[in-house]
């Protein structure tokens, strides 16, 4: 998703800029560009698709500058919406969405102001440009009619050793160190080593001006003061080792992901958390994407194991429920990235009603864990590859852990997650079968995931994998739903992936693996129950070491992704990088 980059220092912008930039690629976006002053002129290089077409700009002259990567949400992508913005002498990147972008832009309309590009950003730039005195202060005046959210770095000709910035439900980080000033959006494409870096809070502005200090003030514009952030100055983009693709080197670090982030929470570092949840009597899960899947296995283990009333949100429509948070909630917000907009609104509103708040996140330091009371790390490593896999593992035993704590503190009993943690290379060897099924879906019209329980969940999963790579049409379905209607599409053309884990619901999934069967369908089964094979009407099928069903989703999802992820290739798409999608949705 859009990605903002800032320099103001001794060096030359252009090439810092290009390399903050290309750090932040991985998340997705569709165009880029950068601009960099030099006594008093503006020079832009924009570009539709990858930051490596503003190789022309490395030339530029000139020793502050900002630059962006952009991911289209009012406007085509082209150069011509590409950020920079550029009005009346000010330059503006910014992330985020300004909602009230097009009435704005109608009164600069009206005042006879000529915009050059479709985006809701450009508003910015007029906004300032109109504003007297300097550039703190129109940044701040202008900020004041926008509606929305926005991450905004700001540069003027007028003031050309200043860049300021502002930020509003969008994170921003500063860095500093003896070369000079740097902003962006999130602390990969400032961190290094001996720099500091602080980060914005909702409704700040910083001030980045050669030779000085970072100053940074509050929406009243009050100094304020700012602790440093703590963070891993070695952790880069990490090579891809020998694999083709990001995608499946993660898929093969799985078994570590999950092993480093199983969690002891009776260990001295939790025991304030560990406090609270002995006195929870209601989760609340928010969470989008992968990480709201792995929230429902957790709201099922939650309730199975511990017997607390459990609920997953997705926290798009969390936000906007007018939740009944009851005293006593604990909201746990799952963030592989911990920047995703919707989780933190959502576990910001939970938080306003009275709960406590848990993180689970997979980046230290992210904007979820600096609002959080509490923080439970997965620790799947860095993930680079837009469809999350790894961290999806690592997220579930990390909730799964929680859930045994939740039940140790009711006095009852999880079935020990080690026992499943340890099946989970053997796992990963069976799931490569997966390879033999790619010539049935590459004709396919859409694709059905079955499952009952915790494998319907993985079911969700797998086909958001499959949908998000592969772009061809799927539904993961509860595998007794399918006769209330969606059995109509069900046809020669539809494979269906039927998993079943649960040797008590074993006989009912397969039952719909019949009816499926019975309608032209091509069955493929992932099961860890021996009995369910061999079947005359399976095509195919993976079987998988045995574990505790509700955690099985640690061990189905590992076929599901390798599936995804071979369809995708045979189709001749990017797995890593997926058209249309961001690795952090840092707008609503
Ligand atoms: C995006 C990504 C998904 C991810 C979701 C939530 O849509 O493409 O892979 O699951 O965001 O991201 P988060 O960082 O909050 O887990």
């Amino acid at each position: 998703m859009c990605g903002i980059v800032g320099y103001v220092g001794e060096e030359r912008a252009a090439p810092i800029l290009l390399e903050g930039l290309q750090r932040l690629e991985y998340r997705g976006y569709d165009s880029a560009g950068i601009a960099v002053l030099r006594e008093g002129q503006l020079a832009v290089v924009r570009r539709k698709g990858r930051v490596k077409g503003l190789g022309a700009a490395r030339s530029l002259e000139g020793e502050i500058g900002v630059g962006h990567t952009r991911w289209a949400t009012h406007g085509a992508p082209s150069e011509r919406n590409a950020h920079p913005h550029v009005y009346g002498g000010v330059c503006i990147v910014h992330n985020g969405i300004i909602e009230n972008a097009a009435a704005l832009r109608a009164a600069c309309e009206a005042r006879g102001e000529v915009f050059s590009s479709d985006t809701d950003s450009e508003v910015i730039a007029h906004l300032i440009a109109a504003e007297k005195g300097d550039l703190l202060h129109a940044t701040y005046s202008a900020c004041r009619k926008l509606a929305g959210s926005y991450a905004v770095a700001v540069l003027s000709a007028a003031e050309p050793d200043t860049i300021v910035c502002a930020r509003r439900a969008s994170p921003l980080v500063v860095g500093c160190d003896e070369r000079g000033l740097y902003v962006a959006s999130d602390i990969p494409a400032v961190a290094a080593a001996g720099r500091k870096v602080y980060a914005l809070a909702d409704g700040e502005f910083a001030v980045l001006r050669k030779g000085s200090p970072p100053r940074f003030f509050d929406g009243a514009l009050k100094a304020v003061g700012k602790q440093e952030i703590v963070y891993d100055a070695a952790e880069d983009i990490p090579a891809k080792g020998g694999f083709r693709h990001y995608m499946k080197k993660e898929i093969s670090e799985v078994p570590e992901a999950v092993s480093r982030s199983l969690c002891d929470l009776s260990k001295g570092e939790f025991s304030d958390l560990c406090e609270v949840l002995c006195h929870t009597q209601y989760l609340h899960i928010v969470a989008c994407g992968t990480a709201y899947h792995s929230g429902l296995c957790l709201q099922y283990a939650a309730q199975k194991f511990a017997r607390i009333p459990a609920e997953a949100f997705i926290a798009s429509e969390y936000r906007y429920s007018d939740p009944i948070v009851p005293p006593g909630t604990l909201a746990v917000a799952v963030s592989q990235s911990g920047e995703t907009a919707d989780t933190l609104a959502a576990a910001a509103l939970a938080k306003e009603r009275g709960a406590k708040v848990l993180a689970v996140t997979n980046v230290p330091c992210s904007s979820l864990e600096r609002m959080s009371d509490f923080v439970l790390p997965t620790r799947a490593g860095r993930e680079i590859a837009v469809a999350a896999t790894k961290s999806f593992n690592a997220q579930l035993a990390a909730l799964y852990s929680l859930a045994g704590a939740l039940a140790r503190g009711r006095e009852r009993a999880a079935p020990p997650l080690a026992a499943a943690a340890s099946c989970v290379r053997e796992a990963l060897a069976a799931a490569e079968q997966v390879r033999g099924w790619i010539p049935y879906f590459l004709g396919a019209r859409s694709v059905f995931f079955l499952g009952r329980g915790a494998d319907y969940f993985a079911a969700l999963e797998g086909s958001l994998k499959l949908k998000e790579i592969s772009y061809l049409p799927s539904e993961g379905y509860p595998a007794g739903e399918l006769k209330h209607g969606t059995l109509a599409l069900v046809d020669g053309r539809t494979p269906v992936v039927a998993i079943v884990t649960d040797p008590a619901l074993a006989d009912k999934t397969m039952n719909a693996v019949h009816e499926v069967y019975a309608r032209g369908a091509a069955v493929f089964l992932i099961t860890s129950v021996p009995a369910c094979l061999p079947c005359a009407e399976v095509t195919a099928s993976v079987l998988l070491p045995k574990c505790a069903p509700a955690y099985s989703p640690m061990l189905t999802s590992l076929p599901l992704q390798l599936l995804a992820y071979y369809v995708a290739i045979a189709r001749g798409n990017d797995p890593d990088k997926p058209r249309n999608l961001a690795k952090s949705v840092t707008v609503e």
